[in-house]
């Protein structure tokens, strides 16, 4: 039975959440399988507005369990502060499993993500400073500490000596930047151990039991697909794969096993951080977008850079992920404007191009092609059904539909889980 990949079709923040809430109930098991606390997810349930980075949004559903996958980044204060959240607002996080494959954020790692984006200058990406890049980096070069290592405090020593020589090598003779105390790391993270030991498991027997029940298991992405490390807007992108194919590699699932890979998309689209973004909107209409739909940055609280909706990047997006079906979400932010446009294609030196380059510079040298979509002028917020949708949103539902190439199965019209509507693509 169904194994369910909900992945960003943009550039993050599309509104994931919301999605993975609404399916999480139904759902043995959801999986955050890349990424650490760079990704924020908001959700909104009867039990409150929760902002969520590291914890399953499964984690409301009693019966479901919720797993911190192989492929997460994970940083075990934030972890903590915010199981420590949930818990004072009631929701239990005794289903909480972690990988001990799951690579840790350690101290040094903040710091080296804000050393190394200094000595970018002007060419800074605009990390989100939680010191993703360089876990990722230790991951990539084999000198990692994981969460495994909790359960083996003298290991754990072993490994951080090691790594704080190297760092302390580069911290003085690269940076010139002050050194790091091993000791004071150790003390900290055997108190992490101490809380966190609990939870960590071999996750492999876990999702093989669960697929060959026949459960669900939902995979939660981190992100967006144009952030991802491959196929987004390098080197202005996360440091993992956040596609469909990375979050089963993330989580350890062979693709054989999927069922529907759900791509989510913002009826418009944000992002945060540097790079090209085409069809960007840097007049009045994105401040009304941005005021509108409260595009600040879950975790950094920067302001969101906002746009029309991409066809190019969404076919792309497409491409790379091979979508199902789509969630189309935010509607409701979009109700008053007269006219709407869709981009289409890309002009550079006044030739058509459709497709979306691999190179940052070439995309930088696109300029938007749009198709203007008239507004529907009236409040989608109420509506249940596809049927009591305003004619001109579905006709703009249909155009997105058309231009990524799946049929949607949700349609967001508010925060609030039962502003949704869903279209009966996916059952
Ligand atoms: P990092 O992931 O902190 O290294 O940041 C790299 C880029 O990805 C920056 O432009 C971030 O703003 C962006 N980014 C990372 N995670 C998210 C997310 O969940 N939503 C939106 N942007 C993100």
């Amino acid at each position: 039975m169904p194994v369910l990949a909900v992945v960003g079709g943009q550039w993050g923040d599309e509104g994931k959440g919301k999605i993975i809430d609404l399916l999480a109930g139904r759902a043995h098991v959801v999986v955050r399988a890349q990424g650490g606390d760079n990704a924020g997810h908001t959700v909104v349930n009867p039990r409150g507005k929760f902002a969520l980075h590291l914890v399953p949004a499964g984690i409301f559903n009693e019966q479901t369990r919720c797993l911190i996958g192989p492929g997460v980044a994970l940083n075990p204060a934030t972890l903590l502060s915010e199981m420590d959240e949930l818990e004072r607002r009631g929701v239990s996080t005794q289903n909480l499993i972690i990988s001990a494959r799951a690579h840790l954020v350690m101290p040094y790692h903040p710091m080296f993500d804000k050393l190394e984006e200094e000595a970018r200058g002007a060419g800074a990406i605009g990390t989100t400073g939680r010191g993703i890049g360089p876990t990722y980096t230790d991951k990539l070069s084999r000198a990692g500490i994981v969460a495994g290592d909790l359960l083996y405090l003298e290991r754990l020593r072993q490994k951080l000596d090691a790594a704080v020589a190297r760092k302390n090598l580069l911290l003085e003779r690269i940076y010139n930047a002050p050194l790091i105390d091993g000791d004071a790391i150790y003390q900290q993270y055997v108190g992490h151990a101490e809380r966190l030991g609990q939870y960590v498991a071999e996750s492999e027997p876990i999702l093989e039991q669960a697929i060959r029940d026949g459960r669900t298991v939902l995979l939660e992405g981190g992100h967006g697909t144009m952030l991802d490390i491959d196929h987004g807007t390098y080197p202005y992108v996360t440091t993992t794969s956040c596609t469909v194919g990375g979050l089963l590699n993330g989580a350890g699932i062979g693709p054989r096993f999927l069922t529907n890979a759900i791509g989510v998309f913002k009826a418009y689209q944000s992002r945060v951080g540097a790079g090209a973004m085409p069809s960007e909107l840097l007049d009045a209409t994105g401040d009304y977008i941005r005021e509108r739909g409260h595009e600040y940055g879950t975790v950094t609280g920067r302001p969101r850079r906002v746009g029309w909706f991409d066809a190019v990047a969404a076919r792309h997006s497409m491409n790379v992920n091979g979508f199902h079906t789509i969630a189309l979400t935010r509607m409701d932010i979009l109700d008053e404007l007269d006219e709407l446009q869709i981009c289409v294609a890309y002009e550079v030196d006044g030739a058509r191009v459709e497709h979306f380059p691999s190179q940052i510079e070439d995309l930088a040298r696109c300029k938007p092609v749009y198709e203007a979509v008239s507004g529907w002028k009236a409040p989608t917020g109420d509506a249940q059904d596809w049927k009591e949708l305003p004619k001109q949103a579905q006709e703009y539902v249909r155009l997105v539909e058309e231009s990524v190439g799946a049929p949607a199965g949700l349609i967001g019209v508010g925060q609030e889980r039962e502003k949704t509507i869903f279209t009966g693509v996916f059952s």
